[in-house]
C-alpha cells in the first residue's frame, strides 16, 4: 500500500484547525490493547513535553501503573524517594502498606491502577504546590479519561485537591463519595493516605473499612 504523506499531513493539519489536539493512530493489531497503548502514549507525551514540573529537581517522571481495564484507580499525592528511584508509584513504605491492606480485604494491587497527581518527586518529600498540581493535572485527567474508571478513589487531601478541586477535611469526609466533575458516571471515593494510617495507627480500622466500601462499589457498578 502506497502512502501519501502529503494527504495524510493536509487531512492532519485540517484537524488540528478544527480543535483536535491530539490524534493517535492505532495499528490494526495494538487495537486489543488500546488503554494500554494510549496510556504508553501518553507517557509519552509528559515525557516529551515536560510540562509537569518538578522533572528537573527529581530523577525523572513516575508514571501510573496497574490493569488499565481495572474499576478502580488510586490517586495518590506524589512519588516519594524509593518511587524516584525505582520509577513506580507506591513502591516505598506507604506502598508496601496500601499493597497489604488491599490484600487483606481481597484486593490484589496487580488489579487495580494507581497513580499520583504529581508525577515526579517535590524537594524534600514536601507537598506540592498548587502551581506545581495545576502543571501535573491534565495528564492525569487524559489517564482516567483513558481508563474510564467507575471509581477514583483519593488517597489523602492532595488527591481529592487535585481530583475534586476542593480541600474538605479528610477526618469529617473520608468514606464518602462524590460526582467526578469531568464526567458524571465516575464517581470519587475519598479515604486517607497510607502514609497518613501508618503515622496514625488509630485509623486503621476506618482505612481498612473505606477498603471494603470500595470493593462493594465496584462490585456493585
Ligand atoms: N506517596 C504517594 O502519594 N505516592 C507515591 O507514589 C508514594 C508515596
Amino acid at each position: 500500500m502506497s502512502i501519501d504523506i502529503d494527504k495524510i499531513s493536509a487531512t492532519l493539519e485540517a484537524l488540528r484547525e478544527i480543535g483536535f489536539g491530539e490524534i493517535y493512530v492505532l495499528r490494526q493489531e495494538e487495537k486489543k490493547d488500546d488503554k494500554s497503548l494510549l496510556l504508553k502514549q501518553l507517557y509519552e507525551r509528559l515525557e516529551r513535553e515536560r510540562k509537569c514540573v518538578l522533572y528537573e529537581s527529581a530523577s525523572g517522571y513516575v508514571f501510573g501503573e496497574g490493569d488499565p481495564n481495572s474499576p478502580v484507580v488510586f490517586v495518590g499525592e506524589a512519588p516519594g524517594e524509593e518511587e524516584d528511584k525505582l520509577k513506580r508509584p507506591f513502591v516505598g513504605r506507604a506502598g508496601q502498606y496500601l499493597n497489604s491492606k488491599l490484600e487483606e480485604v481481597g484486593l490484589k494491587r496487580e488489579r487495580v491502577y494507581i497513580t499520583n497527581v504529581v508525577k515526579s518527586r517535590p524537594p524534600g518529600n514536601r507537598p506540592p504546590t498548587k502551581e506545581e498540581m495545576a502543571s501535573c493535572l491534565p495528564y492525569l485527567r487524559k489517564e482516567i479519561e483513558i481508563i474510564k474508571p467507575k471509581l477514583i478513589v483519593c488517597l489523602g487531601s492532595t488527591a481529592m485537591k487535585g481530583i475534586l478541586g476542593k480541600e474538605y477535611p479528610i477526618t469529617k469526609y473520608r468514606g464518602r463519595t462524590f460526582p467526578y466533575p469531568y464526567e458524571n458516571s465516575i464517581k470519587v471515593f475519598l479515604t486517607y493516605h497510607p502514609a497518613y494510617v501508618l503515622r496514625n495507627p488509630l485509623s486503621e480500622r476506618e482505612f481498612v473499612e473505606d477498603l471494603k466500601t470500595i470493593l462493594t462499589l465496584i462490585s456493585e457498578a
